[in-house]
């Protein structure tokens, strides 16, 4: 298959292979948008008279066909294509001859795929708000359902206050919507328009209206100078999985307390039944494996955002093919936090926090604190003689 940029040079099939590399996979799931920013700049040209109404409509039509095929798994993108960009251009080329070749005319792939990776992350970030809401919900459940019952609250993993099994549910509920807090910063560099700034220098003298398609997909503005835009690839990605990150180590977090909670030792927690695994070799074992794997995933994600940032560091301004190794570690931590906010949304509220052995874990010295505050309060001497005198019943 001929690509677009030949030159009539035989590729390397080895050079191909390499360059390439996962991108034709990856780019899966950036079909539809591409499909979606591909009709707004079709109707961007009819409007500023480049093709007529008549094409833009029937480049709309065909990208919508297409894109229904790739939803049904009639087509994928292969090596040879590279990437979605070059695959949506060749069938419409196929479909519609020389008219497919007018789609290309003011952009490249360099903003194509910003454009397309935007409207992608734009969907995650939604998704992601709205199942870390489902986990933080389950929390406030399981609080409702046993929130009076008294647990031990530890420090440096010694009993160390009262708490109770809402202040430790309600606690990481709190915090996993606080973390979603960094997502606003991702969503302010997804919030501009790339479309226009081509390869990264304009279009020249050509009349496009970048604010045609700004609108049309929902962005706030058209991402200006041009040459911001190959310089901020990277960035939402960044501030994206820095936010998943955050969200990851509550989740760790919590996943760390349930299984020290579910050891014999301790046995404060039951863990359901269908979220642990069983042994090869031991009969009686439940293995709290999906708490430990999202403590794993939760260092795995840090590892993911440590890639997407080293990847643009010491880079020099413009386009690079560097950056197509940013989808790589992005798409694995968009996945991994989707599925472990998943699982933990189903396992949470099956939760049951044994009440005998909460009462037997409530021992006195949890109370020591609480003592010198009711000595502080009824004798009105100082915090530090009164926490003498409970003192001395450590000794
Ligand atoms: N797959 C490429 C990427 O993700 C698309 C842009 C290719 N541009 C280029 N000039 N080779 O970066």
């Amino acid at each position: 298959m001929r690509r677009l940029w030949d030159k009539g040079v035989d590729t390397n099939q080895q050079v191909l292979k390499f360059t390439v590399g996962e991108d034709f996979r990856l780019d899966e799931r950036l079909v539809q948008y591409d499909v979606q920013a591909s009709q707004a700049h079709a109707r961007m040209l009819a409007s500023c008279g480049h093709i007529t109404q008549f094409e833009a409509d029937s480049l709309c039509e065909a990208l919508s066909e297409i894109q229904e095929k790739h939803s049904r798994g009639e087509w994928h993108i292969t090596l040879e294509e590279e990437d979605c960009h070059t695959s949506l251009e060749l069938r419409l080329m196929e479909m519609l001859g020389d008219l497919g070749g007018k789609i290309h005319l003011g952009r490249s792939r360099n903003d194509q795929v910003l454009v397309a990776l935007r409207l992608y992350l734009r969907t995650f970030c939604l998704e992601l708000r709205a199942i870390a809401r489902d986990v933080s919900d389950g929390l406030r459940q399981l609080s409702a359902k046993q929130g009076d019952l008294p647990i031990p609250g530890y420090t440096h993993m010694q009993r160390a206050m009262p708490s109770s099994v809402a202040l430790w549910a309600e606690g990481f509920a709190a915090e996993i919507v606080q973390s979603l807090h960094s997502l606003t910063t991702a969503e302010q560099f997804l919030s501009l328009n790339p479309l226009g700034s081509a390869a990264g220098y304009g279009v020249g003298s050509l009349k496009l209206d970048r604010d045609h398609t700004t609108s049309a997909l929902g962005f706030k503005e058209s991402q200006e100078p041009v040459t911001s835009v190959q310089l901020s690839r990277g960035k939402a990605e960044a501030a994206l999985a820095f936010a998943a990150v955050l969200i990851m180590q509550d989740l760790g977090r919590l996943s760390s307390d349930l299984c020290l909670f579910a050891t014999q030792e301790l046995a404060l927690v039951k863990l359901p039944d269908a979220f642990t695994t069983g042994s090869s070799i031991m009969p009686q074992k439940r293995n709290p494996d999906v708490f430990e794997l999202v403590r794993g995933h939760s260092a795995q994600a840090i590892a993911e955002l440590n890639a997407i940032l080293l990847i643009t560091t010491k880079m020099p301004s413009g386009y690079h093919r560097d950056l197509q190794l940013l989808k790589a570690p992005l798409f694995r931590l968009i996945d991994q936090t989707l599925d472990c906010l998943e699982i933990m949304s189903l396992a949470i509220p099956e939760i049951v926090f044994d009440v005998k052995q909460a009462g037997e874990l409530m021992s006195s010295e949890l109370f020591a604190a609480g003592k010198a505050y009711e000595l502080v309060q009824e004798k009105g001497i100082s915090f530090r003689e009164a926490y003498r005198i409970v003192a001395e019943d450590f000794k």
